[in-house]
């Protein structure tokens, strides 16, 4: 393919989606690295912020702050109803079937560890199964190991094919009598493959399992629907969501999580405290101790907002057709070896270049402006079954071109020459 056949298709696939106008809302992406224009194409590890998310959260700081819940005054009564309108934008979001389903909590991580800590502990015992996938990130790994260290329960891992496919046979097959949990991906952060999640929460609840999905990176390439899905939990994180950090949410059925213990004790997670009994407070205040990210969740609604306007299934077609174009064109390069070719996926590439250690590419780009994540992506298990050390990672967003794919087609065309 030669330039002149690449330009029109740059404009048909942009047409109708505006990105250049959606790129005018990062302050970020006008500036330059290394004397080229960044390319940032690292969200999977964390997106970059719109214009109306900084506002959002300077406008909380200068103009509305105090702590929630607890004054009597009026700027904490107004910040209060500001901060609970945002576990409603995030309920409305994906689609829950009441704000009391949605637990503010730091990030994906620690509503896992919640999970994990509460729902583990009090409803799965010695000898237990809980399965996941051969494609998590280390936050769907380790908090089940330590609940394995601690009461006996068994992981089991289902497996996937060389495209990065979940094999669903071999999935329910593990779905066991001893099978009491499934805590699995809906889009892996290293080879893009998403699930069929509504499948796998059908064949565990046709056994009776509840299933958690990290929604992670899915929440990010498409609408979510929790209660279409079914899922039993649905954990994600802002900063991936145009969001800050330091801010994310567990989705939980009422009837789970009113079942569920409390994770933390302190403030605000209580009814009534004395010296020899404490009651909790209803869900979700019973999973949220101590004063919550105030700030940041005025961020992370910001960033609904502005996702919600622009449109999920907007923004998932125009990151397919990046997709589409970045497989073709790395396709076009025969040093170039591509994890994760499953044929429902998200606009990550995961890549080797032969003969050239994976951080040299990764130099290479980072000298072209481009920002790739480099190494095991916090998800070595699925390194070793990959049979590598490592790969570069290209995470696209909807804020991304297929002129910067060709910035890093050049880029790797370049370090061909030089590394080898
Ligand atoms: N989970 C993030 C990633 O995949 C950090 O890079």
């Amino acid at each position: 393919m030669n330039d002149i056949s690449r330009t029109p298709k740059h404009h048909n696939l942009e047409a109708g989606f505006e990105v250049e106008r959606i790129r005018q809302d990062f302050p970020i992406l006008g500036r330059e690295v290394h004397g080229k224009p960044l390319v940032y194409f690292d969200s999977g590890a964390s997106a970059q912020k719109p214009r109306v998310v900084i506002d959002a959260m300077v406008e909380v700081m200068e103009d509305q702050y105090t702590n929630v819940h607890r004054g009597a005054h009026y700027l904490s009564q107004t910040l209060t109803d500001r901060y609970e309108g945002v576990r409603e934008t995030i309920a409305k979001f994906i689609n829950a079937g009441s704000e009391s389903e949605i637990v503010i909590t730091r990030n994906t991580t620690e509503a896992i560890n919640l999970v994990a800590a509460t729902y583990g502990r009090t409803f799965l015992s010695k000898g237990d199964g809980v399965v996941i996938s051969a494609m998590e990130h280390h936050a769907n790994i380790v908090p089940w190991q330590m609940l394995r260290d601690e009461i006996g329960i068994e992981l089991k891992v289902a497996p996937i094919d060389d495209r990065g496919v979940l094999d669903l046979d071999a999935y329910a097959d593990l779905l066991d009598q001893n099978t009491k949990f499934v805590s699995m991906t809906h889009c892996s952060n290293v080879l893009g493959t998403i699930v069929p999640a509504k499948d796998i929460v059908g064949l565990a609840h046709d056994r009776g399992i509840p299933v958690l999905l990290d929604g992670s990176q899915a929440i990010v390439h498409g609408a979510v629907d929790v209660q279409d899905l079914d899922a039993d939990f649905y954990v994600f994180t802002g900063h991936k969501l145009y969001g800050p950090t330091a801010i994310g949410a567990l989705y939980g059925k009422a009837d789970l999580l009113a079942q569920m213990p409390p994770y933390q004790g302190g403030g605000d997670m209580i009814a009534k405290v004395t010296y020899e009994k404490t009651t909790y407070a209803e869900p979700p205040y019973r999973f949220e101790a101590g004063t919550p990210p105030i700030i940041e969740a005025i961020g992370l609604g910001a960033a609904i907002d502005y996702v919600s306007a622009i449109g999920m299934d907007a923004i998932q077609t125009h990151e397919s057709a990046l997709l589409a174009y970045g497989t073709e064109r790395l396709g076009e390069m025969p040093d170039i070896k591509l994890f994760g070719t499953a044929p429902h996926k998200a606009a990550i590439f995961s890549f080797i270049q032969e003969g050239i250690h994976p951080f040299d590419t990764a130099a290479a780009l980072d000298r072209a402006g481009i920002a790739t994540r480099v190494g095991q992506h916090c998800a070595e298990p699925l390194m070793a079954r990959l049979g590598v050390d490592g790969t570069v990672r290209a995470s696209l967003a909807m804020y991304n071109t297929t002129a910067e794919i060709d910035v890093m087609i050049a880029a790797l065309e370049r370090a061909r020459t030089l590394f080898r």
